[in-house]
């Protein structure tokens, strides 16, 4: 891709729109006209999605070509918090937006020798998906975990997939809500307080995060203590963004840009960037883990 590439939005129409929960739906994206560029894209990296007269705001792909989906689109799960994402629960199938990409530098490949942990707390579970899924595809013989925390059963996302994996030979899942309820049979409580049991559950050498910030860095700093190497453990940051492309300094954070060094670090990586993640006090890492 070139430079003036990397900032002329691709037209998509919106091909499938899949819900999630209450304020979360999945928008599958077909380019038109059809274009390969992102089916070359790696789990964990974004999109810029645009929408006229909202402008643009990143996304990370919640499905990739290497894993299930379909080339040619685009797949975004977007949660709905202000005003361009509602302006997107808006649009009716069929409808056209711009989307650029693929940007930034995902997970790492997986390594199917090595037992993995992915940890995912709400939205959180949308860029780690292709991040199992590629892992599946790749075969592996030593075990997976997926622990996935929700505030409560009716927010979890990507339910379809968790059934999946749950009925997978070698996967273990643990999902967890914070708020149960009558329909909920699962466990309750955060994933702090489940995260030893999914250790126990495959002994993992390497591990992917992904969801709130103070969640990042208390499971992250667990994980490093309980044995795991921090260049083996990847977190996914999110910051403000504008272009995407490492030139306009939004996303700075002491000397690194999130979305060209990033969005995915290694927890080694962030204990050089004082600032990654924002300063946490005893209530907001409660609510997050
Ligand atoms: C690399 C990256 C990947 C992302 N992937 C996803 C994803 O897969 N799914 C998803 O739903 N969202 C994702 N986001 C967040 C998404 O970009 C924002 O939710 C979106 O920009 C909100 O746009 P809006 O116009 O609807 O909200 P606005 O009206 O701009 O803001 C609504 C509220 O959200 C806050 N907010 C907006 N953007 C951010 C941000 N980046 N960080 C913290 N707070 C913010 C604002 O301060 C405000 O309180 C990602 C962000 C980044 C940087
Ligand atoms: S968003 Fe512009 S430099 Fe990262």
């Amino acid at each position: 891709m070139n430079a003036v590439q990397h900032f002329l939005p691709y037209r998509a129409q919106i091909a499938e729109i899949i819900p999630e929960s209450d304020d979360t739906r999945t928008f599958v994206l077909a380019l038109d006209p059809p274009t390969s560029v992102f089916d070359a894209s790696r789990p964990g990296q974004f999109a810029m999605l645009s929408l006229f007269g909202y402008g643009e705001a990143p996304f990370t792909l919640s499905s990739v070509a290497c894993a299930l989906a379909v080339p040619g689109t685009v797949t975004l799960t977007v949660r709905r918090v202000g005003t361009l994402t509602s302006a997107l629960f808006a649009l009716p199938q069929g409808a056209l937006v711009g989307v650029r990409g693929p940007f930034g530098r995902g997970f790492p490949a997986p390594h199917a020798w090595e037992p993995t942990l992915y940890v995912a707390g709400g939205c959180g579970l949308a860029p780690l998906k292709p991040a199992i899924e590629h892992h599946l595809v790749a075969r592996p013989t030593a075990p997976i975990a997926v622990l996935y925390g929700a505030r409560d059963a009716e927010a979890r996302i990507h339910r379809a997939a968790l059934a999946t994996w749950s009925a997978t030979p070698g996967v273990h899942v643990i999902e967890c809500v914070e708020n149960g309820n009558a329909a909920w049979h699962g466990h309750v409580g955060t994933v702090g307080e489940f995260l030893n049991r999914a250790m126990q559950s495959i002994h993992p050498e390497r591990a992917a995060i992904c969801g709130p910030p103070a969640m990042l860095a208390h499971i992250g700093a667990r994980l490093r203590d309980a044995g795991i190497l921090p260049g083996r453990i990847a977190v996914a940051l999110e910051r403000y963004m504008k272009c995407g492309t490492g030139r306009c300094g939004h996303c700075y954070v002491n000397h690194r840009y999130v979305c060209t060094d990033g969005p995915v670090f290694t927890f080694a990586e962030l204990s050089e960037l004082p600032d990654a993640f924002p300063p946490t006090t005893d209530a907001t890492m409660a609510a997050a883990c």
